[in-house]
């Protein structure tokens, strides 16, 4: 299962699952990308905010020795904050600390500037503590530099994360190329359910993030996990990676973990059943307003989540 893979609007072929590196800390991150990729992992999920690109880049090069090809795995990295003015530069570094000439798919990370000439390159900070944004930048400009990107050949596809439906209808409109995917939280207690439909109608694959509930796994105990985990003898992990795959989505599961990254390349085939469960689980969740959003950065800007809004 760990082998299949989906078609984006490029024609490139996206394998269905994916190594995450966000929180990967350093002296981890270079084992777990190299030991993911050896036991077969052909996707890595890499941002310049995760400040560990250069030790991604280790775990790389140690994987091509070892005779992984470049060319049989699909490199992810994300232009952060402070580069949405300067999406070539944010790649060049990217593709620098990687040691990569090219990486197979470029993200815009979240729809906003932050200070670019701040006091910090990843996190500008105005004097009273709040992070310093450039609330008139217009994030479609953005786009319109990532869409210039294509033709150098330092990335294969572009995409967007963290797109609401409506900043997906803000930028589609402008937009000379589609992105080719869009990177978002997604779990059965989060299922953006109304993202995914619009992406799906417009040919936008979506990666899911966070699918485990991110640090920790808060989700190993939401009550249909278990009981579905119970029923085909497998870990509440595996049930929430395997989730993605009837929905057609990439799941991006992290972990440092040798055993786990083994683990949850096992994923497996949910029925209709299972997938009532988990889907009567998110209209409950969504019904008494407790969807669970893990991961919600302090930009005080509001992305138009419906939660969140
Ligand atoms: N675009 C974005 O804005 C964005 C935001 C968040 C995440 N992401 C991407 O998505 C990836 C995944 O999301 P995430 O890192 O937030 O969280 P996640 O994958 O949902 O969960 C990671 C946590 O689960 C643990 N874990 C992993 N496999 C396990 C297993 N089989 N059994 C028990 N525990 C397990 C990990 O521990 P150990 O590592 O200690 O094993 C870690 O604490 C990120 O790493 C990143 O690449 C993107």
């Amino acid at each position: 299962m760990a082998n299949k893979t989906f078609k984006l609007n490029t024609g490139q072929d996206i394998p269905a699952l994916g190594l995450g590196t966000w929180q990967s800390a350093p002296g981890e991150v270079k084992e777990a990308v190299a030991y993911a990729l050896k036991a077969g992992y052909k996707l890595i999920d890499c941002a310049y905010c995760y400040a560990n690109e250069e030790e991604v880049g280790q775990g790389l090069a140690e994987a091509f020795a070892a005779g992984v090809k470049r060319e049989d795995i699909f490199v992810v990295s994300k232009v952060w904050a402070t580069y949405t003015t300067r999406c070539e530069l944010g790649l060049e570094k990217s593709l620098q600390k990687l040691g990569l000439d090219y990486v197979d798919l470029y993200l815009v990370h979240w729809p906003l500037l932050m200070n670019p000439e701040g006091n910090d390159d990843r996190f500008p900070k105005l004097p009273n503590g709040e992070r310093d944004i450039i609330r008139s930048h217009n994030h479609v400009d953005t786009w319109k530099q990532m869409e210039k990107l294509v033709a150098t050949g330092k990335t294969k596809a572009i995409g967007v994360s963290n797109y609401s439906k409506r900043y997906l209808e803000q930028l589609l409109p402008h937009a000379t190329i589609v992105p080719a995917v869009n990177q978002i939280e997604n779990h059965p207690a989060l299922p953006q359910q109304e993202i995914v439909d619009l992406c799906r109608e417009k040919g936008i694959h979506i990666m899911a993030y966070s699918p485990l509930g991110s640090t920790g796994g808060p989700l190993f105990t939401a009550e249909p996990v278990v009981k579905i985990a119970e029923k085909h003898g497998v870990k509440p992990a595996t049930v929430l990676l395997s989730y993605h795959l009837p929905r057609g989505s990439t799941v991006l599961a992290k972990s440092v973990t040798p055993e786990r990254i083994k683990e949850n390349m096992n994923l497996i085939d949910l029925d209709g059943e299972d997938m009532k469960l988990l889907n009567d689980y998110s209209d409950k969740l969504t019904k008494e307003g407790k969807l669970q959003r893990f991961v919600y950065p302090p930009f005080g800007v509001d992305f138009g989540f419906p939660d969140k809004s």
